[in-house]
Formats: structure tokens, C-alpha cells, sequence
């Protein structure tokens, strides 16, 4: 049965990071009293940058990341890492660079891989995602045309890690950050849809006026491929965390207790 996402009403992008991050250090320091492991799903864009700076306060206030191990949600397919907009350079510069995950738990899928073998590359990802016993907790952004990962319009719900083609609107939107859409690569390594429905919990962060529009209708019953993000009501444990002007769309009577 369709279940439509828990909506977290916040008023600022600062107080719902910091409630997603204090989720997460409860998650990994749980695990770590008990002798395992957490598993994140990760992403990137303007969006998380926040939960990255609680995450970094909070380690600089004594949470290990030495048991956790991470997946990235997608990359772009042509950068090399070093390159400034880099998904591998955004989560170096923004968290890995300062906390203490070990290098080796760390998984973005990889941009600069050679046609013949990004279908490899992507069955590797996966695998390396069952290995580490599934995703605890994906984070998600969500792009203005509904998109998670790059999982753009059109998206089937089954689809594992694979190479997509940008829609024009998140070409549009990354334009400025590429000095201009013709330096924006036009294709990327995405978690499928269906990867990230495996996650056992899923957080959808979404910030500013230019995302109350589509956060109005992936919270409306009613999935379809034009909006991915409307996948997420196939789940049983997705929260939206909103901010004020996120959530401006929002009639609170319009949705489940
Ligand atoms: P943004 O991107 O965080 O830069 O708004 C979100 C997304 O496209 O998923």
C-alpha cells in the first residue's frame, strides 16, 4: 500500500540539519557501543551542506565515524575527482576532510570510469552496497523537477545503480556552478531508484521557495514517473525533513497525521 512520507515542518534549513544529525550520531553511536557498523546513503548539492557542518561539529565534539561506511548517490560522468564540481571533491571538502571515516569505507561512484566498463563499474557498486549489509539511512535532496539522485523524469521505480542522461532542468540548474549549461556533463552515475528504496530509512531534505512546488506534490497521493520523488510513497520509513519556505505550499490538513 502507497504510504505517503512523514512531513517535519522546521523553521530554518539550521534546525532541521541539526535534527538529522543528531539522528545520525544516535544511529552510528549506537552501532559503535554495540560492535558494529552504519551504513549512510549520502548526497550532494546546496541542500545537505548544513548536515555536513553539524556532522563535522559533532565529531569535533567526540562522535567517531570510525565504524561507519558511506555511499554516495551518484557522480558526474566525465569529472575527474579533483575537479571542483566533483561530487568526490564536494563530500572531501565538506565532511570526509574532516572527520575520521576511514578512506577506505568511503563509496562515490566513480566519474571518470571508461564506457566499456561503467555497467561493471555500477554492478560493483551495488554489490559493494549489499556487502556492507544495506543502506541504514539514505539522505536525499530533491531537485525542482522531482528528481532524487539523478533519477530524473521519467525514472522507472526498479532500476539499480546506473549511467543517465541530465534532464534540462537540472542542467539549468547547475549551470551557474559550470559557468554555463554547455560545461555541465550531460550524463552521471546515479543509485537507481530502486537502490535507494532498499535503504531502511530514507530522509528527504528540502530548503528555499524554488522547492515548494514539488515538495507539495511528492507529498499528494499519487506516483508517478514524472516524479520520481513520488517513489518514496512505496516506502514505509520516509521522512520529509522542510524548511519554512519549503513547506509554504503545504496545507497541513492536506496530509496523514
Ligand atoms: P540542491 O540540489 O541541493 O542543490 O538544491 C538538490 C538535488 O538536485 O537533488
Amino acid at each position: 500500500m502507497p504510504k505517503l512520507p512523514s512531513y517535519h515542518l522546521f523553521p530554518t534549513a539550521e534546525t532541521a540539519s541539526k535534527t538529522l544529525a543528531a539522528e545520525i550520531g544516535e544511529l552510528v553511536s549506537s552501532r559503535a557501543a554495540a560492535g558494529q557498523s552504519a551504513v549512510l546513503g549520502l548526497a550532494t548539492g546546496s541542500t545537505p551542506i548544513p548536515l555536513y557542518e553539524e556532522l563535522v561539529c559533532l565529531h569535533r565534539n567526540g562522535l567517531s565515524f570510525a565504524n561507519v561506511t558511506t555511499f554516495n548517490l551518484d557522480e558526474y560522468l566525465g569529472l575527474e575527482r579533483k575537479h571542483e564540481e566533483s561530487y568526490w571533491h564536494f563530500m572531501h571538502t565538506h565532511l570526509f576532510d574532516h572527520i575520521n571515516i576511514p578512506p577506505g569505507n568511503i563509496h562515490i561512484p566513480d566519474g571518470t570510469v571508461a564506457d566499456e566498463n561503467l555497467q561493471g563499474h555500477c554492478l560493483d557498486f551495488e554489490n559493494a552496497i549489499v556487502r556492507a549489509g544495506g543502506i541504514d539511512l539514505q539522505v536525499l535532496g530533491i531537485g525542482r523537477n522531482g528528481h532524487i539522485g539523478f533519477n530524473e523524469p521519467g525514472a522507472s521505480p526498479e532500476v539499480r545503480t546506473h549511467v543517465t542522461s541530465l534532464n534540462e532542468v537540472t542542467i539549468a540548474d547547475a549551470a551557474e556552478s559550470f559557468d554555463g549549461p554547455q560545461n555541465v556533463p550531460a550524463r552521471a552515475i546515479t543509485m537507481g531508484v530502486g537502490t535507494i528504496l532498499d535503504a531502511r530509512r530514507v530522509v528527504l531534505l528540502a530548503f528555499g521557495g524554488s522547492k515548494a512546488g514539488i515538495i507539495k506534490r511528492a507529498l499528494t497521493p499519487g506516483i508517478t514517473s514524472e516524479v520520481p520523488a513520488t517513489y518514496l510513497q512505496l516506502h514505509d520509513n520516509v521522512s520529509f525533513f522542510v524548511d519554512a519556505d519549503a513547506g509554504a505550499a503545504i496545507e497541513p490538513s492536506s496530509l496523514p497525521e
